[in-house]
């Protein structure tokens, strides 16, 4: 009798088992083609993204304002208005950027260069028409190699921001190499200055801008060079919740997608600051932040009293040219 009880409670408990395992692999199944067919999107700082994605306020962040000058996104959906400017502060040479974030980046590179390492800063502030240039002859470099000009026009654009769109125009980024290796490749991530800078950046206010990790949402390839300046808090809260500004500021998809202009014009058209994007704040989902401010027209040339800081002695613009895209 014993051994009949003993056999009914086994097949039962068997039977449990497959049922209750059976939903939970239906589930986690279900789930997993979920999560692989709509790619969900993570969006912190209580935003809604523009399909209506799930908000996750995972940390509560303190209420962010866009329209704060250090948290102003810059991307290939939200360019610059054509009469942009900002109080620009020379670095040294030939170089400026934003005044208010120049003394957290003279911290960042002293203590830097006191770590041992040599940073090498190889752009700052561009203008517009630097920014053309560098597009343009990204354009070519890719037309050079046998790929059409529609083809040339996104694979630059994967690079190097389309004019009007990059963050070097908001005079918030600069682009630091290791002067043991002044290329802007792969590898530049694996100098002692890249790791010092990946690691201790924030502490500065900066953060890597477009991490490997991030290419879709940015719409750019891995830059281990390219540090932009957001301010302490939200650096610090970006580095240690391994986000990116889309993600921090609440307004992360997709990037757009790029199409070479109809006309077969490089680069910006200054009657349509859109062109370039395919589906610009459309069907790509790509949120647009509003901006309400009026930028101040100071436009302010100073020379800093320790500009020294900011370069090495032996440094040769010249030599910095051909790297000068990033
Ligand atoms: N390389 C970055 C995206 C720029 O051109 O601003
Ligand atoms: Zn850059």
């Amino acid at each position: 009798m014993l051994k009949i009880y003993g056999a009914l409670i086994g097949v039962i408990g068997f039977s449990v088992f497959c049922i209750v395992g059976g939903f939970a692999l239906k589930g986690f199944v279900a789930d997993k083609m979920d999560a692989e067919e709509s790619k969900p999107v993570v969006i912190y700082n209580g935003a809604v993204g523009a399909n209506g994605e799930t908000v996750q306020n995972k940390d509560s962040l303190p209420a962010v304002d866009c329209n704060e000058w250090n948290l102003r996104l810059v991307n290939k959906s939200n360019p610059l208005p054509e009469d942009f400017s900002i109080s620009l502060v020379d670095i040294g040479n030939n170089k400026q950027i934003d005044s208010r974030c120049a003394p957290d980046l003279e911290r960042m590179l002293s203590d830097c260069r006191a770590a041992g390492c040599n940073p090498l800063i190889c752009s700052a502030y561009r203008t517009q028409e630097c920014q053309q240039d560098l597009f343009d002859r990204e354009v070519t470099k890719f037309m050079n190699q046998g790929f059409s000009y529609d083809d040339a026009y996104c694979l630059a654009a994967e690079g190097v921001a389309i004019p009007g769109t990059s963050e070097h125009q908001l005079g918030l980024a600069v682009d630091i190499v290791d002067k043991g290796n002044q290329n802007l490749n792969d590898e530049q991530a694996n100098t002692p200055t890249q790791r010092w800078l990946y690691e201790n950046s924030w502490r500065y206010g900066f953060i890597l801008r477009y991490g490997a990790d991030k290419t879709e949402i940015t719409g750019y390839k891995y830059e281990p060079w390219h540090y932009r300046y957001v301010g302490l808090e939200a650096a610090q809260f970006i580095y240690e919740h391994g986000i990116c500004l889309e993600e921090y500021l609440g307004v992360c998809t997709n990037a757009p997608e790029v199409k070479a202009p109809e006309n077969g014009q490089y680069g910006y058209n200054s009657s349509n600051n859109n062109a370039g994007f395919g589906e610009y704040n459309g069907d790509c989902g790509y949120a647009k932040i509003e901006y309400s401010d009026s930028v101040s027209s100071d436009y302010m040339d100073d020379t800093m009293s320790d500009g020294d800081v900011f370069t090495n002695d032996d440094y040769d613009s010249a030599d910095f040219y051909s790297v000068e895209k990033g």
